[in-house]
């Protein structure tokens, strides 16, 4: 079953803790926080601080993404913080080897991010130490864009180069585009405004969790 991860970004951040609880009642399998540093993207969104606290009213796993040029520094911050799933953007380039590997090692999932502009050879030679390839379907920074229809492509290549991890995609994904992006393989899928805009956001979810899974064919 396709897994879906609403993003608070689309949140009301006055009313975080409500928003929260109101996805994940709807359905939500993980709650997608994303974490941008005003550098690697031209936002600044949470904190490590904003990650604790939701980890403690949180019933699922905190898919947390760091938009920021230097992760390294702040991975055990976001592993304190509650980060289940920790995932670093290819395109900071340094020791992404050993990131994943002390994500993994500190017993979260790690994940590997790329922008719709990176080719997947950025990513090949990590795949065995990742537990999620998340392909952005938009360019970071902010919600509420148009999928880059460029990028689903990306997802078949990576099930045919025989990628068995989690495949997540992450912006401008809604209910009208997601059967074609789990035709290609995909098995998460980030949504933040078209789950905090719908109006009947269980009734939402529970069409999309019976739209099957992309790792059928793995
Ligand atoms: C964009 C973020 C996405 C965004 C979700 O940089 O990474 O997670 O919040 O986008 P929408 O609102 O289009 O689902
Ligand atoms: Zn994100």
């Amino acid at each position: 079953m396709i897994k879906i991860a609403p993003s608070i970004l689309a949140a009301d951040v006055l009313n975080l803790e409500r928003d929260v609880r109101k996805v994940a009642d709807a359905g939500g399998d993980w709650l997608h926080v994303d974490i941008m540093d005003a550098h690697f993207v031209h936002n600044l969104a949470y904190s490590p601080e904003v990650v604790r606290r939701l980890k403690e009213i949180s019933p699922v796993p905190l898919d947390v993404h760091l938009m920021m040029d230097q992760p390294g520094r702040y991975l055990d911050t976001f592993l304190d913080a509650g980060a289940d799933i920790l995932t670093i953007h290819t395109e900071i380039g340094g020791d992404i080897s050993g990131m994943l590997e002390k994500i993994r090692r500190r017993g979260a999932k790690a994940g590997l991010a790329l922008k719709p502009g990176t080719g997947l050879s950025a990513v090949m030679p990590y795949l065995e130490q990742t537990d999620l390839i998340l392909t952005m379907t938009v360019e970071p920074g902010f919600g509420g864009q148009v999928l880059n229809e460029a990028v689903p492509g990306k997802i078949a290549e990576l099930r045919a180069a025989g990628y068995r991890g989690e495949i997540e995609a992450d912006g401008g994904v809604t209910e009208e585009n997601l059967g074609r992006l789990i035709g290609k393989g995909l098995s998460v899928a980030v949504m933040g405004t078209a789950v905090y805009t719908a109006e009947d956001p269980k009734g939402l979810i529970r069409r999309l969790h019976g739209m099957g899974d992309g790792r059928e064919g793995v």
